[in-house]
């Protein structure tokens, strides 16, 4: 049994890493581990910046979102000898174990220390979803729900002014969020990285909309596409002026990582977080903690980390049936 684990959230934060942190701290003290909190990231790993963690420091934390940890990009930790000081820390400071949270280049940070010999398991902390190796990502679940209720907001004031809105959603390199909320608002368009639309039928489209009485629409833009000013001027150029509809733009930014975890995500953090403790006892090393197809698993992140997360085929399949204009597969 180790004596003492440590756990950080590093990159974007994302609802549901709260009740992680908690369900690492409980199932540490449960099982009479010392555990101990970095702020900040990995910068708080290299500035000896940790708290010890009890129960009184996370009670209550299963309802809110962001992390109590703080997070931040540290460019410092990408350099070897940032990664050097950071495992000369980790052992001063006593720790046998390492619990990190966060997204892909979170986890690319965790396993330059497992490569460096240290014992640390990963979980997937990104609204993003497009990390390989688990169907959803801690955080996931309540940005979709955020992003759906204020694209809902926003139909009812596009049907309200016969407008059309562009709407700007999260997702660096990933389509999930826009796809799965034109899934579940019923916007005409979703432009991802993984597809590339043609503007042209997305005009036409439009057009015959708006000659149908159908006369208002949403496009949803994933932003690691670009962004929504740089869309609605392609749209613009490409039409030449012929587009009726008034054209508005939303882009809901850092709102979609806020909000109360959902269940969905309350459980799931709560699960990777207890998985990770058992893990890092069993002797497990460079892992993930991920959730696929309903059942709990650990796979190695340099595997997972090599690989690239395709959209799922089904939702694929059911946005094509729905009639979301998405375009054609783009050679990855
Ligand atoms: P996210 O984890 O949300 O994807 P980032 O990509 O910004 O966010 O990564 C968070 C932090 O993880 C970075 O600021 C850096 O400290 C560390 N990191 C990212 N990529 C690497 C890498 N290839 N090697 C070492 N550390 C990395
Ligand atoms: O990776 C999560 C994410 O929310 C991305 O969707 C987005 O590109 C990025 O983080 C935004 O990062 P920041 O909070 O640094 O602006």
């Amino acid at each position: 049994m180790m004596k003492r684990i440590a756990v950080l959230t590093s990159g974007g934060d994302s609802p549901g890493m709260n009740p992680a942190i908690r369900s690492v701290t409980r199932t540490c003290l449960n099982r009479g581990i010392e555990i101990i909190g970095y702020y900040n990231g990995y910068q708080g790993l290299l500035d000896g910046e940790y708290v010890q963690l009890d129960r009184h420091r996370v009670s209550g934390l299963s309802r809110h979102a962001g992390t109590i940890l703080q997070t931040s990009r540290c460019r410092e930790f990408r350099e070897p000898a940032g990664q050097q000081r950071a495992l000369e820390n980790l052992r001063e400071h006593g720790v046998q174990g390492l619990v990190v949270i966060g997204g892909d280049g979170s986890l690319r940070g965790a396993v330059t220390l497992h490569e460096l010999g240290f014992p640390v398991v990963g979980l997937p902390g990104t609204i993003d979803n497009d990390i390989y190796g688990t169907d959803m990502g801690i955080g996931v679940d309540t940005a979709l729900n955020t992003i759906i209720t204020l694209v809902d907001m926003i139909k009812s004031t596009a049907a309200s002014h016969r407008r059309c809105f562009v709407v700007e959603v999260m997702g660096r390199g990933s389509g999930y969020l826009a796809l799965m909320t034109a899934i579940s608002t019923g916007a005409q368009v979703a432009v991802i990285p993984e597809y590339r639309v043609n503007l042209q039928k997305i005009i036409d489209r439009l057009a015959e909309r708006f000659a149908n009485a159908h006369n208002n629409s949403v496009l949803l833009v994933a932003e690691g596409v670009c962004s929504g000013e740089e869309f609605m001027r392609r749209l613009e150029m490409e039409s030449a002026g012929t587009i009726k509809q008034e054209i508005r733009l939303t882009k809901l930014g850092h709102v979609q990582r806020g909000g109360s975890p959902t269940h969905f995500d309350r459980l799931l953090g709560a699960r990777m977080g207890e998985m990770a403790v058992l893990a890092l006892n069993q002797g497990e090393r460079g892992v993930m903690v991920g959730h696929a197809g309903g059942k709990m698993q650990l796979r190695g992140l340099e595997e997972i980390l090599g690989r690239k997360k395709d959209l799922p085929a089904d939702a694929v399949r059911l946005a094509r049936n729905l009639g979301i204009e998405f375009g054609e597969a783009v050679e990855m």
